[in-house]
């Protein structure tokens, strides 16, 4: 890792072995962006990749120019990185190179998650000024490189140093300017119980984006997308992944111009935004993250799993194992009292299950969903004996036990709402639109905060809690707070989740060994911003098999393993009323952190010693399951999107474990294999199929193979016809191979 500067050329390089920005301050002062991807030699000019010279667009409007962080108004006419509104109520600013410093390691951002360094050595940062003389805006880009991660890190700190205040339209994290237009823009996107589903189009002339205005970054689009080459698949070709740290609304935009070169932006979304910046006030922008890879989307999949778990998620359960959940919400639903939830966590412990969550209805008055949020005391027709009670005879079984809540909402029907309207979100003289019959609270005042830090900790001390699942399960309507001025409307978006971060900071400070899952009802806000505090979230409360390979599927370009929660829950399922065998969903379950979402007292016997296999099985090979490397095989959006195949292997290449699905079964099927890949070629494995069915497709695989064989023949997972007749749709397969 090494950033150069080469003083003759005003030359930035930055470099790691798998990955290269070159950065360039034209004759203007501009800075331009010459390069970013494949790793290039050090100790070379690049300038030729930029026009040269360039001394501005004065006869060149409109041209192509490659920009680092580009503004509007002077002669670029794509999409900018930053707008602001000067004392004269311009908007034309002209970023200049002042100076710039580089410095080991990573600086933090002021009150935002960021990914970070444990030590100086394993990173390089590299932070250019610029200036616009006539307002006096002055912006910092950092731009960090990893040691050993194909990856670069960027922000933007912006400083008011003149004498008026300046109004921020757009303040982008990260754009990107690229030679060529022959990408294809993959992205997540979905709804509700159908999170993560990849979407691909080719980018043609014009804006193409992702986005959020929900004040979540949304189950519609993740905050990520990535920009393959044609040929470009899992394993070969070039592919740069953007992924933004942030959990609020988001903009990622790619815009071709007529000459066939793409931008590319990330950042806080502009039309939701807007920001005060009084003289000597400094905005800083979350963070974006690029990834470059030259085998295919596994690359970037890997440079991005192995940061954000090792680097992004942090404290004591960052490396820890996780323990296997049950969750009583889809087994009582509100509908519970403590001996009811004795039970249950007794019959779950009895199958081995390691921690007890107890879900939505504990407190105020909560029998439905329409009262209560924001009283945060127990509620003791239910629990009589309080947290403190139920959670002693739960942790007396000998299992941990966690709580769920849902800090940043009120109900009308609340005590709190009657204490104090005004904290709730909503424009004066006009209707609120209600959802799911909750009002949102305005995290960005001070006080709200201070409050719920205040009822929170209270309650988190009061019981043996060891983890929270922290909710969110509506997006925000009139977006307004009444603790802010007319003219400063702009900012409530990002002062609400500057709030949430600050109430996450305070908690998980305060209580550094309880496990946060975040969840927005399921992966509504799935995000990097919130993996810097909870290290695992609610993938989708979509617990349906066969969604769920998809949804993992997708979340899994992005976000590691030990991110995924991931249940098993019963049929017929309560999202899609579809019947999948119960090894079926614990083979798509086990490859994250692994639960239950189901009354464990409704199981019969045999299901229960199936649970209690399964969740023994999960427990050996849990370390693989939550920290391996992921690698998808066979897509559940390509072709007739019926198989599904995917695998986990550990760093040192002895262990895997394959994941083999059919949704629909087929008749007279053909000689299936499944190739698998991030074995040893020469090493031996032991393939042994779990739980052995004692059948032909065991029976053709079991045994030593080599590695070259397993990544080049596969596994096979034929059977002929009259075996196809009798398998029935949805089933798993799960094949443990070990190096002997
Ligand atoms: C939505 C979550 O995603 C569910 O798992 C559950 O916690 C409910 N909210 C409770 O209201």
């Amino acid at each position: 890792m090494t950033i150069e500067w080469r003083p003759d050329d005003r030359q930035f390089h930055l470099r790691d072995d798998g990955i290269s920005l070159v950065l360039r301050v034209y004759g203007d002062g501009t800075l331009g962006h010459l390069h970013l991807g494949a790793a290039l030699p050090l100790g070379r000019s690049y300038r030729h990749l930029g026009p040269d010279p360039f001394d501005g667009f004065s006869n060149r409007v409109g041209e192509p120019v490659p920009l680092a962080y580009p503004t509007s108004g002077t002669g670029d006419y794509r999409v900018p990185g930053l707008v602001a509104v000067g004392a004269d109520g311009a908007t034309a600013l002209a970023l200049r190179y002042r100076d710039h410093r580089i410095v080991a390691g990573k600086p933090a951002l002021d009150g935002l998650p960021s990914t970070y360094v444990e030590d100086p050595g394993e990173a390089e940062t590299l932070e250019v000024t610029l200036a616009d003389e006539p307002s006096g805006l002055e912006v910092d880009l950092r731009f960090t490189i990893f040691a050993g991660r194909p990856v670069i890190v960027r922000s933007a700190r912006i400083r008011n140093t003149g004498t008026a205040p300046v109004r921020l339209m757009t303040a982008m994290s990260l754009t990107a300017d690229l030679p060529d237009a022959d990408w294809i823009l993959v992205g997540l996107a979905g709804a509700w119980a159908r999170e993560a589903h990849v979407v691909e189009r080719r980018l043609v002339p014009g804006r193409q984006s992702a986005s959020s205005t929900r004040g979540a970054s949304g189950a519609q689009h993740n905050p990520f997308i990535a920009l393959r080459r044609e040929a470009t698949d899992e394993i070969h070709g070039a592919a740069l992944g953007f992924s933004l740290v942030y959990s609020g609304n988001f903009l990622a935009e790619v815009e071709v111009d007529p000459f066939d070169t793409t931008r590319v932006r990330l950042g806080i979304e502009p039309e939701t935004f807007e920001w005060y910046l009084a003289p000597d006030a400094v905005f800083t922008t979350p963070e974006a993250v690029v990834a470059w890879s030259e085998d295919g989307l596994g690359g970037i999949s890997d440079a991005f799993h192995g940061l954000y778990r090792d680097r992004l998620a942090r404290g004591h359960w960052r490396d820890r194992p996780r323990p296997v959940v049950l969750n009583n919400w889809e087994a009582t639903y509100f509908d519970f009292d403590a001996d009811r939830l004795v039970e249950i966590a007794r019959a779950a412990r009895e199958l081995g299950v390691e921690l007890f969550v107890l879900d939505d209805g504990w407190f105020g008055r909560r029998d439905d969903d329409t009262t209560s949020l924001g009283d945060w005391f127990v509620d003791r027709r239910k629990l009589p004996g309080g947290l403190e009670d139920v959670a002693s005879r739960v942790t007396a079984l000998g299992l941990e036990f966690g709580i769920w809540i849902e800090p940043e909402m009120v109900s009308a029907e609340s005590e709190l709402f009657r204490a104090h309207p005004d904290w709730t979100i909503g424009i004066p003289g006009r209707p609120r639109t209600e959802s799911r019959q909750q009002l949102v609270l305005d995290m960005g005042r001070p006080e709200v905060v201070d409050h719920l830090d205040g009822v929170l900790g209270d309650i988190l001390a009061s019981a043996p809690i060891s983890y929270v699942k922290w909710d969110m399960n509506r997006s925000i309507t009139e977006p307004y707070s009444l603790a802010l001025p007319p003219e400063r409307q702009g900012e409530f978006f990002h002062r609400y989740i500057l709030g949430v971060y600050e109430l996450y900071r305070r908690l998980t400070e305060r209580f550094p060994r309880v496990l946060f899952e975040s969840c927005a009802s399921g992966g509504g806000r799935f995000d990097p911003g919130m993996l810097a505090f909870a290290p695992q979230a609610w993938t989708s409360d979509d617990t349906d098999a066969v969604e769920r390979l998809a949804i993992q599927w997708g979340t899994s370009l992005v976000y590691p393993l030990s991110s995924i929660s991931a249940h098993v829950s019963a049929v017929p399922n309560h999202q899609t009323g579809r019947i999948t065998p119960l090894a079926t969903r614990a083979a798509v379950a086990f490859f994250g952190v692994f639960g239950y979402e189901l009354d464990p007292t409704a199981l019969g016997e045999a299901e229960r010693r199936e649970v209690v296999e399964q969740i023994a099985f999960y427990r050996r090979h849990r370390d693989l399951f939550q920290r391996g490397r992921f690698l998808r095989l066979d897509s559940p959006f390509d072709g007739d999107r019926d198989r599904v195949g995917w695998m986990v292997a550990s760093a040192d290449r002895r262990e895997a474990i394959v994941g083999a699905y059919r949704i629909r079964n087929r008749p007279s099927p053909g000689p299936e294999r499944l190739r698998l890949r991030g074995l040893d070629p020469d090493a031996t494995y032991r393939v042994a199929v779990w739980p052995d069915p004692g059948d032909p497709v065991a029976r053709a695989n079991e045994g030593e193979r080599s590695g070259a064989e397993l990544m080049a023949a596969g596994l096979s997972l034929a059977v002929d016809r009259v075996e196809a007749a009798a398998l029935g749709d949805f089933r798993a397969r799960l094949f443990v191979i070990e190096a002997s």
